[in-house]
């Protein structure tokens, strides 16, 4: 979270590095700012609020020069204010940092007893003290920098320039992503390609521990050791083309209309369309005699592994052990030899989920990511990587991302189940065709947009919602309930319908509407009954079901929106995506900020 663009060039950095910003939005939107270098002088605009008030700020305040750095920031330490904003400005010194900077008590209190003293509530100020503490000291600009990032403890990314230097800027990274991208007479810095799509596609991705010296025409990478290093030049293909709202209201509108694509060229990397076969590359381990597997994500990424435990559980017969990536880090359970750690993330940066993946590496286990950005960290790290081809995801709110995890793990299960002799190839072809239905049905599922207004009607008079699901769809109900309270500000809570009666009923009143996801294929008998208990004590039901299953429902339910039929495999991928659209009418109607809900952030790079 937090987001870095910076520029050290020949034509104005504002532009720039605003514009890289507004890429960056999505991983923190509660203050921003810019600091240029120009002649030798530092100067700096910052803005409390989202980005348009730095765009008003710098109307009053134009910052010329041809190199600088921007911060978009999602706070950790001290409020979202125009003083805690980044560029830090400090003696002869501009920072911007994303992380947290853990032993930033012991700096300060070090750097007020050498007479410094502290405007802001940030851990990051004491990593501009220090530096210009450094420079105060007659350190060049390079030499100061190192010796910074020496002494701090705790995860960062950060950029830095310098007064009296107009061509140099600085980047270093420690548990946070910072790329560098290669220009023609100007280099950049960024958190991720997003921010350098349209600047290069040309870029280095530093590694833990490195830092980077850019002038116009030269990139020096060094290690934690200031050696200097070789890092890999990747070519990125991303373009701004990529990153537009194409004339949908929100990212959120945009992305779940992208449903049918995303699922459909994630199964088309790895199904072979002829066969009708899956085609995964191989595995690091041996599949048919692995004794469990270990999956682990953090919130919706958290329940489509969810949705994949079943699977695996169920057709290959893997016994799986789950949890949310910020428990299981600290859990310590006991590793099989030569387990599969089994990684879900859209961004690949999330902090918890990267613990755990090297907590896990180091206990031996197979580390298998299924990640959006394969570039990221985690897939740097990871032992193999299986990519989702969902593109980029902007709105705050996972959707698309989602469903494309859910088929990488479905074709995983099937590449399981076959490898451990537990699938003909008769049944195997069954279950693809089920898989490759899904971009055609979900086309269907988006022009039920007008059905699911109805229904968020109802939802948007209410305090609290419960969304029920049993087996396999359970984790799509903690999926609605969870997008619910995101973007609509709305309680919501996810229960097994069997547990309904074991405490929750006891909340059931008319104000109280229970969503269920009820699809006739899946303990459908169950889930009606426990509907019936639910409506008996004055519930509004609301379901999202097949043909069959409406029929069944039709006396109880207050609403029932129609889904094509599917079979219980692919049944957890097609039904996320209306409880998604829900959420999202929801929060249309509630005139809630759809793309950047308050105080979240798109990738949470901080445990
Ligand atoms: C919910 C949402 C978050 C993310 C979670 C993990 O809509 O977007 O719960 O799913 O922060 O992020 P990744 O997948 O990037 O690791």
């Amino acid at each position: 979270m937090c987001g870095i663009c910076g520029v050290v060039g020949h034509r104005p950095a504002t532009p720039i590095i605003f514009e890289g910003l507004r890429r960056l939005e999505y991983r923190g939107y509660d203050s921003s700012g810019i600091a240029t270098v120009e002649h030798g002088r530092l100067a700096c605009c910052r803005a409390a609020g989202k980005l348009d008030n730095l765009k008003n700020a710098l109307e009053d305040t134009p910052l010329a020069g041809t190199t600088g750095i921007g911060h978009t920031r999602w706070a950790t330490h001290g409020a979202p204010t125009t003083n805690n904003a980044h560029p830090h400005k400090v003696g002869q010194v501009a920072i911007v940092h994303n992380g947290i900077i853990e032993n930033f008590a012991d700096l300060k209190k070090a750097l007020e007893s050498k007479g410094r003293t502290f405007k802001t509530e940030t851990d990051s100020e004491a990593v501009a003290h220090l530096l210009d503490e450094h420079m105060q000291q007659g350190m060049s600009p390079k030499d100061a920098a190192f010796a910074t990032i020496r002494q701090l403890q705790g995860a960062y990314a950060i950029g830095m320039i310098f007064e009296g230097h107009d061509n140099l800027l600085i980047g270093a990274r420690h548990g946070a992503p910072l790329a560098i991208g290669y220009g023609e007479g100007e280099m950049f810095l960024g958190s991720d390609s997003l921010a350098l799509a349209p600047l290069s596609n040309r870029i280095t991705y530093l590694e833990d521990g490195d830092w980077c010296v850019l002038t116009q025409d030269h990139v020096e990478i060094l290690n934690g050791q200031g050696k200097v290093v070789e890092r890999p030049v990747q070519t990125t293909s991303l373009t701004t083309g990529q990153i537009g709202k194409d004339g949908y209201r929100h990212f959120m509108e945009k992305e779940l209309h992208e449903h049918p694509v995303a699922i459909g060229q994630t199964l088309q990397r790895i199904i072979d369309p002829v066969t009708r076969r899956v085609a995964l590359p191989d595995m690091p381990f041996d599949v048919a005699t692995l004794s469990r597997a270990t999956i682990t994500a953090c919130g919706s990424a958290f329940y489509a592994g969810m949705v994949g435990r079943y699977w695996l559980e169920e057709l290959a017969r893997l016994p799986v052990d789950i949890d949310v990536a910020s428990e299981l880090r600290y859990r310590n359970p006991p590793q099989p030899d030569k387990g599969l750690a089994l990684l879900i993330s859209q961004s690949g940066e999330t902090a918890d989920t990267l613990g755990v993946l090297r907590e896990l590496k180091g206990a031996g286990q197979s580390i298998v990511s299924i990640l959006n950005v394969e570039h990221s960290t985690m897939g740097r790290e990871s032992d193999l990587v299986l990519g989702m081809v969902a593109g980029p995801e902007i709105s705050v709110a996972s959707t698309k991302a989602f469903t494309a995890q859910l088929s990488v793990l479905a074709a995983l299960t099937i590449d399981f189940s076959r490898q451990r002799g537990l699938l003909s190839e008769q049944k195997e072809r069954e279950l693809t065709d089920n898989l490759l239905d899904l971009p055609s049905h979900a086309m269907e599922v988006l022009g039920l947009f007008d059905q699911i207004r109805t229904m968020a009607r109802v939802i948007a008079q209410a305090r609290d919602v419960l969304y029920l699901g049993r087996g396999i769809c359970m984790p799509v109900a903690q999926e609605g309930a969870l997008k619910l309270k995101e973007i609509s500000y709305i309680h919501a809570e996810a229960y097994a319908a069997g547990e309904l009666k074991h405490g929750p009923i006891s909340l059931i009143d008319p104000s109280v509407p229970v969503v269920a996801i009820a699809p006739s294929t899946i303990l459908f008998d169950k889930t009606l009954s426990n509907l019936q208990e639910a409506r008996a004590r004055g519930g509004c039901i609301l379901v999202f079901t097949d043909a069959k299953g409406a029929e069944r429902l039709k006396d109880i339910a207050e609403h029932i929106v129609i889904l094509p039929d599917v079979s219980a495999f692919a049944a957890p991928i097609l039904y996320t995506i209306p409880v998604q659209i829900l959420a999202y009418e929801v929060a249309l109607l509630k005139g809630t900020d759809v793309d950047q809900p308050r105080n979240l952030a798109k990738s949470v790079t901080v445990e």
